[in-house]
């Protein structure tokens, strides 16, 4: 039996007004679980791809199903339940007092009852570890912290599948990993989770598999080693393998492995192997 699915994006075309076709015939299933990365250069599509996936846009021909249901027939509050986006820029989202209003404004939303509300911000507080910076005020925190103010505010409404759109772009190492790290322990939760990024290196060491838009269309889709095995098929959308799979690409055949080098630990692994052997 084929696992249940959280998306199912099927012939999606879209026309933004105006008449630019910023997405043409896109088919894609992601299961419930998995963590996928989206890639491709600016203006590929990514972004347009995501929106129609929370509803915010609607499908020009074709259809997008979320969790079963028709995105065309369901409407923005439901659908903020079903799936949650932490977009790039997160001042562009944050508009509260404090991290705790920020927090509690989609709960609030949905007419919860308080016991309910202030559960949920407490628990998604603790998650991404602001809970003893409540009362900030957000735009005095940094990058960083004011990207996980938006994960918070996003947990809260606990959505099913959620949505990364660039959120490591202008963020510093520590903050790119503690980012993806939450996104991370989300997915080991049970959450759905779909990562637009340009950090090809945490492509290939959070996500299982890979979109790869190029001009609206989809270049290639499948599991992140095959995907960075093609260095040609990548260059098509201006895109460069991690150094690490770069380097694999060449050593890899060579040692007589299958498949693309993703992580510095395995290439340590096989390298000490190596050395191990010949020595
Ligand atoms: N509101 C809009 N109106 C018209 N064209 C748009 C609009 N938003 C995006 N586009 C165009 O659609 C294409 C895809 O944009 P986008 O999905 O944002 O790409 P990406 O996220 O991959 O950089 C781009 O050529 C962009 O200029
Ligand atoms: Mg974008």
């Amino acid at each position: 039996m084929s696992k249940e699915l959280a998306v199912d994006v099927k012939n999606l075309t879209y026309t933004y007004p105006g008449d630019f076709t910023a997405l043409r015939d896109i088919n894609l299933k992601v299961e419930k679980g998995e963590f996928l990365g989206i890639i491709g250069q600016n203006g590929a599509g990514k972004s347009t791809l995501v929106k129609g996936i929370t509803g915010l846009i609607k499908p020009t021909k074709g259809e997008i199903m979320v969790l079963g249901d028709n995105t065309k027939e369901v409407g923005i509050a439901e659908m903020s339940v079903k799936v949650g986006m932490v977009l790039q820029n997160p001042d562009n989202q944050l508009f509260a007092q404090t991290v705790e209003d920020e927090v509690a404004f989609g709960p609030e939303n949905l007419e919860l009852p308080e016991e309910e509300i202030e559960s949920r911000v407490q628990k998604a507080l603790e998650y991404v570890g602001l809970e003893d910076i409540r009362d900030v005020f957000p735009p005095s925190l940094s990058k960083g912290d004011r990207a996980k103010v938006i994960i918070a505010s996003v947990l809260a409404m606990e959505p099913e599948i959620i949505i990364f759109d660039e959120p490591t772009t202008g963020q510093d190492f520590r903050g790119c990993h503690q980012i993806v790290n939450v996104a991370r322990e989300l997915n080991e939760a049970g959450h759905t989770i779909i990562m637009i990024t340009h950090h090809m290196a945490l492509v290939a060491e959070y996500c299982s598999r890979v979109l790869v838009l190029c001009q609206g269309e989809v270049l290639m889709d499948g599991p992140t080693g095959e995907v960075f095995g093609k260095p040609e098929e990548l260059a098509k959308t201006h895109i460069v393998p991690p150094q690490i799979t770069v380097m694999g690409n060449n050593l890899w055949s060579e040692l007589g492995l299958d498949g693309a080098l993703l992580k510095v630990e395995k290439a340590k692994e096989v390298i000490r192997n190596k050395v191990k052997v010949e020595t």
